[in-house]
C-alpha cells in the first residue's frame, strides 16, 4: 500500500483517477488542487474518509508542496491549465501552472527523492495529416501548436532534465483525448451533450474534419497505474486506445443517441492554429508493460457518458451559462 499525492485531482481526469485508485487498489490518496474554474469538489464526493484527503492549494506554493511531498510515497501530477481555447485567449495562467508549477513540484521531488509521474498530452507532437499512415510514437519530435501544448511540452522537457541532471525518479505519459464523466462543459463532448440536453444545437469548429483519438478516462487511469508500478525511470510512454474519429462523426453520434436528427448542428468559427489530427501508437506500453485498454467500444462509452450528464445536471449546470457566454464572445457560440 502506498500514499499517493495527486495534483489536479478535482479536475476531469484526476478525479476519475482518484475514484479508480480507491476502487481498484489499497492505496490512500491525497488530492492537492487549487480549485480553479475547472476544479470541482463534487467530483470527489463519496470517497472513504480513511483513505482520502483533500488539500486546497497551488502547485506553485513551494512551502505547501514541500510539506506534502514529505508525507507521501509517490506523486501523480495532473494539475494543469488544460483548455486550448482558453490558452488562445489568455496564455499567462498556462505558463504559471504548467511551467512554474511543474518546476516547483520537480524541485520538491528532487529534495524528497520521491517517485514522480508526470501526466502529459499527445499534443506536444503537433498534428498529423488525415492520410498519414504514421501515428505518434515516443520517438516523434516535439512540435506543439498552441500556448497550452507548448507549455505542456515545456513541462515534459523540465521533467526529462530533472531526471538526467538530478536523478529524479520520474516517468512521463502522453495520452490522447479522454472522455467520460466529470469533464468540464467547455470541452468538446460535454459541450455538445449538454447543448442538446438544453435544447441548443451542437457547435462544430470549421468543417469538423479534425480527428481526435478518443480513450475512456478509466483506460487512462489503468495505464497510469501500470506505469507507476512497472514503468522504467526516465522513460516516456504513450497512452492511446485506437479510437480515431473526426469531430463531425462524434457530433452525429451524440445527436443520434439523444434522438435528434444527425445533421442538427451548427458550424462555427474555427479554432486558430487548429491541430488537424492526433493518433497514438501505444505499442511500447502494451508490449513492455502489458497494458491493454478495456473500453474499446466508443459508442457504448459515449452512451454511458451521455447518461451521466443527463443524470448529473446539478454537477454541470452552474458552469454552463458562463462557459457558453465565453464561447459567444469568441464567435463560437
Ligand atoms: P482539468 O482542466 O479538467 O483539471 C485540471 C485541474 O487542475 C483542476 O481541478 C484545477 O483546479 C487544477 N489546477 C489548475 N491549476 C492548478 C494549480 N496551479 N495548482 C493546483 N491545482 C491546479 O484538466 P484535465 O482534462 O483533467 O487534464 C488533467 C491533466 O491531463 C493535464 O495535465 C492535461 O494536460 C492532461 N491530459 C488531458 C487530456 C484530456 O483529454 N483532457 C489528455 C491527455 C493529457
Ligand atoms: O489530445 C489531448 C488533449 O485533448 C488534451 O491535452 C487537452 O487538455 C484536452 O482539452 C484535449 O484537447 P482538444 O483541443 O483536442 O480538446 P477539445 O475538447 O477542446 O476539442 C476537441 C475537438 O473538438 C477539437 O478538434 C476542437 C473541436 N471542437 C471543440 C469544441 C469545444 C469543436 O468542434 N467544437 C467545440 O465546441
Amino acid at each position: 500500500m502506498s500514499r499517493l499525492l495527486v495534483t489536479g485531482g478535482a479536475g476531469f481526469i484526476g478525479s476519475n483517477f482518484v475514484h479508480y485508485v480507491i476502487a481498484n487498489t489499497d492505496h490512500s490518496v491525497t488530492v492537492l488542487d487549487k480549485l480553479t474554474y475547472a476544479g470541482n469538489l463534487a467530483s470527489l464526493e463519496g470517497l472513504p474518509a480513511d483513505r482520502f484527503r483533500f488539500v486546497q492549494g497551488d502547485i506553485c506554493d513551494a512551502a505547501l508542496v514541500d510539506e506534502l511531498f514529505g508525507e507521501h510515497d509517490a506523486v501523480v501530477h495532473y494539475a494543469a491549465e488544460s483548455h486550448n481555447d482558453n490558452s488562445l485567449e489568455n496564455p499567462r495562467p498556462f505558463l504559471d501552472t504548467n511551467i512554474i508549477g511543474t518546476y516547483t513540484l520537480l524541485e520538491a521531488a528532487r529534495k524528497h527523492d520521491i517517485r514522480f509521474h508526470h501526466i502529459s498530452t499527445d499534443e506536444v507532437y503537433g498534428d498529423l495529416e488525415l492520410d498519414d499512415p504514421e501515428k505518434f510514437t515516443e520517438q516523434t519530435p516535439y512540435n506543439p501548436s498552441s500556448p497550452y501544448s507548448s507549455t505542456k511540452a515545456g513541462s515534459d522537457l523540465l521533467v526529462r532534465a530533472w531526471v538526467r541532471s538530478f536523478g529524479v525518479k520520474a516517468t512521463i505519459s502522453n495520452c490522447s483525448n479522454n472522455y467520460g464523466p466529470y469533464q468540464h462543459v467547455e470541452k468538446f463532448i460535454p459541450r455538445q451533450i449538454t447543448n442538446v440536453l438544453r435544447g441548443e444545437r451542437p457547435k462544430l469548429y470549421g468543417k469538423g474534419e479534425n480527428v481526435r483519438d478518443w480513450i475512456h478516462a478509466n483506460d487512462h487511469s489503468s495505464a497510469v497505474l501500470t506505469i507507476l508500478d512497472k514503468g522504467e525511470i526516465g522513460e516516456t510512454y504513450l497512452i492511446g486506445a485506437d479510437g480515431e474519429k473526426n469531430n463531425k462523426e462524434v457530433v452525429e453520434l451524440i445527436l443520434t443517441q439523444l434522438g435528434q436528427p444527425a445533421d442538427a448542428y451548427d458550424h462555427v468559427v474555427d479554432r486558430p492554429g487548429h491541430d488537424l489530427r492526433y493518433a497514438i501508437d501505444s505499442t511500447r506500453l502494451r508490449t513492455e508493460l502489458g497494458w491493454e485498454p478495456r473500453f474499446s467500444d466508443f459508442e457504448a462509452g459515449l452512451a454511458d457518458t451521455i447518461a451521466w450528464y443527463r443524470d448529473n445536471e446539478a454537477w454541470w449546470a452552474p458552469q454552463k451559462d458562463v462557459t457558453e457566454a465565453r464561447y459567444t464572445a469568441q464567435g463560437q457560440g
